[in-house]
């Protein structure tokens, strides 16, 4: 089978994890890597081979890539990803893809180009994919509302050092654009296009450091299940994520692969549903799903099969957060 060819741009924490997947898939070939800081990129080259390149333009002069991964901050992804198919390579972004509705017209342009996939990676853990199941299934029956929390820990050096976290310009957002995106995802997976939302947003913790969000709380409407939403950077940990579906014949509690069943008749199960091998370097609150994601992505890349984190797959999630915002903002 002939190899894909595959770039990874922007060479910090994620893009380790999706070399790793890429190394360890026998069908594609990293071809090069680029990062503004040389070195990072001369690194990743020399462990996992390939050329490396202090920008995608130099890259992509150079190279012939099939996909290019990008792993570099937010306001980067549209402007890359619109680079990259115009010259007619697949797209696998982080998230978020876009960091305005203005992007999100931009990005939404590509769909009929390339093949464009988000990295969701959550909507492939073991566990959403039961209750997903279960929920088609019928058992649990209507879903009544939800709730999802997610309450993380994080420290100044996380954004000043980063040198584009905690920036509108650059982050175009905190912990809803950044952390909690995810489990936005999620409610989205399980509810289906919120119909409206309201929603505040403050900063607790790091005021006077950072100018995005730490804390943000929304109601959603989902056209008539309402979901509470509570993300914040401002705990003392990383406590699992906790998303509850009450449903007509029972309550269904998600805490990251911990899965709760309460039933109406009383009776509860537990189930464990831990996503098969962890990537190595990856930390545990990105969750370990990125291997089915990148891996599924190459499938659909081969097969020409629609892809489902694709352009339209991301719409109602994307839709949401930027509406989240301007509710948020006022
Ligand atoms: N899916 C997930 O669970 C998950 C987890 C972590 C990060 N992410 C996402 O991955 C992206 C990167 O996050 P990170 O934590 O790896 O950040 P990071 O700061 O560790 O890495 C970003 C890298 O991009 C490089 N870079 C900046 N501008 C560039 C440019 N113009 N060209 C090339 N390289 C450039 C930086 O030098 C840096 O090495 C973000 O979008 C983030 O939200 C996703």
């Amino acid at each position: 089978m002939e190899k894909i060819k595959s770039a990874v741009i922007g060479c910090g924490g994620i893009a380790q994890v999706h070399a790793q997947v890429l190394d360890a898939m026998e069908d594609v070939e990293i071809a090069a890597f680029a990062d503004i800081l040389p070195q990072r990129a001369q690194r990743m080259a020399e462990k996992y081979g390939g050329r490396a390149y202090e920008s995608l333009e130099a890259l992509l002069g150079a190279e012939s890539p099939q996909v290019v991964h990008l792993c570099t901050p937010h306001y980067l992804h549209t402007p890359m990803a619109k680079l990259c198919a115009g010259r007619g390579i697949h797209v696998f972004t982080e998230k978020p893809p876009v960091i305005s509705w203005d992007q999100w017209e931009e990005f939404k342009a590509l769909k009929d180009q390339v093949r464009v996939g988000v990295c969701f990676q959550n909507r492939y853990n073991p566990s959403v994919k039961f209750l997903r199941q279960l929920l088609d299934g019928g058992k649990p029956g209507k879903v009544l509302g939800a709730r999802a929390f997610v309450t993380w820990h994080r420290e100044a050096p996380y954004y000043t050092e980063s040198g584009w976290r905690g920036s509108l310009g650059t982050e175009g957002g905190g912990v809803l654009i950044n952390q909690s995106i995810h489990t936005l995802d999620l409610l989205v997976q399980f509810l289906g296009k919120a119909a409206e939302v309201k929603a505040s947003m403050g900063n607790h913790h790091l005021a006077g450091t950072i100018e995005v969000e730490d804390t943000l709380e929304a109601y959603i409407d989902f056209g008539g299940p309402k979901a509470l939403f509570y993300a914040s950077t401002a705990y003392c940990t990383d406590s699992p994520v906790l998303v509850e579906l009450a449903c007509e014949n029972g309550t269904l509690r998600m805490e990251e692969e911990e899965v709760i069943l309460f039933w109406r008749d009383g009776s509860v199960e537990r189930r464990s549903l831990p996503v098969d091998g962890p990537v190595e370097g990856g930390k545990s609150y990105w969750g370990h799903s990125h291997r089915l994601c990148i891996r599924d992505f190459y499938r659909c890349v081969r097969e020409g099969a629609a892809f489902p984190n694709d352009i339209p797959g991301v719409e109602d999630t994307i839709g949401l957060m930027l509406q989240i915002y301007d509710r948020a903002r006022g």
